[in-house]
């Protein structure tokens, strides 16, 4: 495994495992406990996935060592603000069954996020959080954040997948020493990923499949990938993606399906921040 290390010295595995759309909680405490055996232990969730729990299960079932892990959470809009978030990020700490979340997000740019953010400071100074960041903070909330913060995000977790690559804002991220995480690293299969003729043809080379091609161009550029998958022969898959190396002029072709747009929802569209802050839990 590689990792990468966040502005506060904590290493992050570069590669692990999204339990998003998995709301079934037999469902997701199994898939978790075979990813942990295929050998992935980073887990990424969120109290809007409904299955913190799950996670939490599996963890203490594998009987791997906590310190092991690196566990994500993110904090939901509607626990937004100093006091609910302080609430809420207890309530994820008692689901997950720890004593303290590796890392912990601001899932969205909406409601009172300095708040939920001055909360998520006070729990790292106490120990309880190992990092912390936001997510879906596209350039212009995240300059306006990372500026006005005692502790500066650690981490950043944005769409981000060969059809969509987050260029420029990574190059920003990197100004304030903010470590860019991809969410959706298979855009979900849009747009036909995993035929994409590129990925295929360059996986052929290295008898890789277009997926793997896909995470391998994500990392070699220093995103950290979460893929999800509810398979094990996925799981399998999405692991094996250290033994070989892309070469320069492979990630230029890739360079080239970048439309540098959303495939999912636009997070400036006024639509999309009434549909999210509509979004309970
Ligand atoms: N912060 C945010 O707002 C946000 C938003 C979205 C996601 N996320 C995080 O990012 C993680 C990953 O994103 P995602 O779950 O949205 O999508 P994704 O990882 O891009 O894609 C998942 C889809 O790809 C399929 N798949 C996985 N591996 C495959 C392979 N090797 N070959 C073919 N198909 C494969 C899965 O199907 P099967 O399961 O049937 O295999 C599933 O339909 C999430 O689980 C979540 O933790 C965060």
């Amino acid at each position: 495994m590689k990792y990468v290390k966040l502005l506060n010295g904590v290493e992050m595995p570069i590669l692990g495992f999204g339990v998003y759309q998995i709301p079934d909680l037999e469902e997701c405490e199994r898939v978790v406990l075979e990813a942990i055996e295929v050998g992935y232990r980073s887990i990424d969730t969120a109290q809007v996935y409904g299955n913190e729990e799950a996670v939490g299960n599996a963890i203490k079932k594998s009987r791997v060592d906590r310190k092991e892990f690196f566990v994500t959470t993110k904090v939901w809009i509607s626990n937004s603000g100093y006091e609910k978030a302080k609430a809420s990020i207890e309530e994820s700490l008692k689901k997950l069954q720890t004593d303290y979340i590796d890392l912990l997000l601001i899932h969205q740019p909406f409601g009172d996020y300095y708040g939920t953010y001055r909360a998520m400071e006070e729990y790292y100074k106490a120990g309880k959080l190992r990092a912390i960041g936001v997510s879906n903070f596209y350039p212009d909330r995240f300059v306006d954040i990372v500026n006005f913060v005692e502790i500066k995000p650690m981490i950043n977790q944005v769409e981000t997948h060969v059809f969509n690559q987050q260029i420029i804002p990574q190059e920003i991220m990197k100004e304030y020493g903010t470590q860019i995480e991809s969410w959706g690293p298979f855009a979900e299969g849009k747009n036909n990923l995993f035929t994409n003729e590129t990925l295929v043809e360059i996986g052929k080379k290295y008898d890789k499949t277009a997926a793997q091609v896909a995470l391998r161009y994500l990392i070699q550029r220093d995103i950290v990938v979460i893929p999800k998958t509810v398979k094990k022969d996925r799981m399998i898959q999405n692991f094996s993606v250290f033994d070989f190396e892309l070469s320069g002029d492979d990630m230029k072709e890739i360079l080239k399906l970048d439309k540098k747009e959303s495939l999912f929802l636009s997070h400036v569209a006024p639509e999309t921040v009434k549909f999210l802050i509509n979004t309970k839990l």
